[in-house]
């Protein structure tokens, strides 16, 4: 009864410590495409074709249900993926609407027309792909009425997460969270729109200063997880082990993960 777990690279194991704390009886297989991450500044047919082939992998691991723990690959290439490729038996679900209900305060579900919430001024933070694709403001625009998003293409963060450099990146994310602000003052809640930003969340908070409520995914997918399962639990497929597979060197991207998640983590080639 095992879940897939894909992300572009590390980013997606925010969101794998989270599910798997909430479901412990669950057996997880994660994939992490590192060989050809960042995905951010890839063309959306080129994240369609790689999140395929991620997904197919691990459909053949015995994940009949796949989270795209990936922002990028959940606003370039799920609705394609849904609406074109995947089987009947299947399912791929995404890490964006989890977010975007609990900002608009609604429940799994809830298809009632859009309407006032209480944030007005929201800053996004995501790869520049998930910023072009302009899927955030859409999901948020089917919910809710009169929030104004100033999104920032965080170039570079993502990278510099891939290859360890904890100061890079943190000094990126100042220099982003300035950049926003120039355009946006007062923002009264801050979105971590890709996975690897949770890795970065006390920069990002330091940086926007502590009157800005940051939302990150990670417990918002494994609650919308967990609920999803006990609506379908035949999507509970027919792998029985926790596994960590990568496309990248296993020997160093477990030593990445180990550092970023502060307990062991072993990696075996995809
Ligand atoms: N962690 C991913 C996301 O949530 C992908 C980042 C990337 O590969 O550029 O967007």
């Amino acid at each position: 009864m095992a879940v897939g777990v894909f992300d572009s690279g590390l980013g997606g194991l925010t969101v794998l410590d989270a599910v798997a704390r909430r479901l412990p009886q669950v057996p997880f297989v994660y994939f992490g495409d590192n060989a050809h991450a960042p995905y951010g500044v890839r063309t959306s047919d080129d994240i369609f074709a790689l999140t395929c082939a991620a997904t197919e992998r691990l459909w053949d691991e015995g994940c009949d249900l796949v989270i795209l723990a990936c922002n990028t690959a959940s606003a370039a290439a799920l609705k394609r993926m849904q609406e074109t490729w995947v089987p009947k038996d299947k399912r791929v679900l995404g890490v964006f609407v989890p977010l975007i209900e609990a900002l608009t305060e609604r429940q799994w579900g809830d298809n009632s027309p859009p309407r006032e919430v209480a944030v007005k001024h929201v800053a996004l933070f995501a790869t520049p792909a998930t910023v072009a694709s302009r899927a955030f403001q859409r999901e948020l625009a089917f919910r809710a009425i009169g929030v104004d998003v100033e999104a920032q293409p965080c170039g570079g963060v993502v990278d510099a997460i891939e290859q360890g450099d904890e100061i890079l990146a943190e000094a990126l994310v100042r220099s982003h969270v300035e950049a926003l602000k120039r355009r946006m003052p007062r923002p009264e809640a801050a979105i971590l729109g890709c996975t690897h930003y949770p890795l970065m969340q006390q920069a990002f908070q330091d940086a926007l200063g502590p009157e800005v409520k940051v939302y990150s995914q990670a417990n918002l997918v494994a609650e919308s997880l967990a609920d999803y399962l006990t609506r379908r639990p035949e999507f509970l497929g027919q792998g029985t082990e926790t596994k960590f597979l990568t496309t990248g060197d296993p020997a160093s991207v477990s030593n990445k993960a180990t550092l970023f998640l502060r307990h062991r983590i072993v990696f075996e080639a995809a």
